[in-house]
């Protein structure tokens, strides 16, 4: 092959490489074409004639992508609330779909003024950089059992000029802080281990993915740890078919102010609730 060639062929190669194995092999060769080259897509356009050197570099990135290997891992981007983040291998790359958790935690924290917040599993950052950018008066704890994560997380809090209002512990749940909170917002590892995941998924962390042997233990735990520490509000993403279980959990927990909410395809995504457990006085028997 040679080794220079324009634009124009160079892209016309990669298409050829990602076709059947991405959905939408010419944006991704765009996309990657323009990582590769340090220049926005629409340079690619405009200089479609351009000879390109080290073709043979820029092609074994595009066949690393053929196989599988994410997108955004390789761009070491997401996008994430019209946000750009940074994210690499080791870390959970943003969903859509979280976009919700920090919609649905904001209904609620609108009414709570100088709210103190605890992230379980923050991941890349996503919830806590984008909450405490919506909402400029949290404060905000943030925990991982990943130092790759916390990291990540912290460059991100950094890029958006957060990282003075989020305090990053590198910590299972909520252990070893004592402090208290108005809420306790998650998405944490929630799919069953034995669920079959496309190959592209089981390139992130399994730690970010898989809860337990039905997949809603650490979801369960969450709403235990909130009883437990006096939390006000939990919101959590949850898997599409565990609204049964965690209403189930919620209620035979005490906890009867919850909600749900679905994603943008109608599928059950997350819940809230107020946890205001009914505690009986032990003489009278009268509510607390
Ligand atoms: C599904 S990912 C979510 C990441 C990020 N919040 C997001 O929404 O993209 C779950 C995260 O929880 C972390 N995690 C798993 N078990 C944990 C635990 N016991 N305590 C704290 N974090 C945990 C994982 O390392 C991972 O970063």
């Amino acid at each position: 092959m040679r080794s220079h060639l324009s634009v124009r062929e160079l892209l016309n190669r990669a298409v050829l490489l990602l076709e059947g194995r991405v959905e939408r092999p010419r944006l991704e060769a765009e996309i990657l074409l323009s990582f590769f080259l340090k220049k926005d897509r629409l340079w690619l356009f405009s200089h479609d004639d351009e000879t390109i050197r080290n073709c043979e570099d820029f092609l074994n990135l595009v066949k690393k992508r053929a196989l599988n290997y994410p997108l955004e891992y390789i761009t070491q981007k997401a996008s994430f609330y019209s946000r750009e983040f940074f994210v690499k291998e080791g870390v959970l790359i943003p969903r859509p779909e979280t976009e919700l958790l920090v919609d649905e935690s904001l209904k609620i924290l609108k009414n709570i003024s100088n709210a103190k917040v605890a992230e379980i599993g923050v991941g890349s950052g996503i919830v806590s950089v984008m909450l405490a950018l919506l909402k400029d008066d949290l404060e905000i704890i943030a925990t991982d059992i990943s130092q790759k994560a916390l990291e990540v997380a912290y460059e991100n809090a950094k890029r958006f000029e957060v990282a003075d209002r989020i305090e990053f512990v590198k910590s299972s749940f909520l252990d070893n802080i004592e402090d208290d909170f108005d809420m306790i917002v998650s998405n944490p590892p929630y799919i069953a281990n034995d669920f079959k995941l496309e190959e592209n998924v089981l390139r992130e962390p399994k730690e970010a993915l898989f809860g337990g042997e039905k997949g809603d233990e650490i979801l369960k735990r969450i709403i235990d740890l909130s009883i437990d520490r006096g939390v006000r509000y939990l919101v959590c993403e949850m898997g599409y078919d565990q609204k049964n279980s965690i209403d189930e959990y919620l209620k035979s927990r005490g906890i009867k102010k919850r909600g749900f909410y679905k994603d943008l395809s109608g599928l059950d995504r997350g819940f809230w609730a107020r946890v205001e457990v009914e505690r009986l006085d032990d003489k009278t028997n009268k509510r607390l």
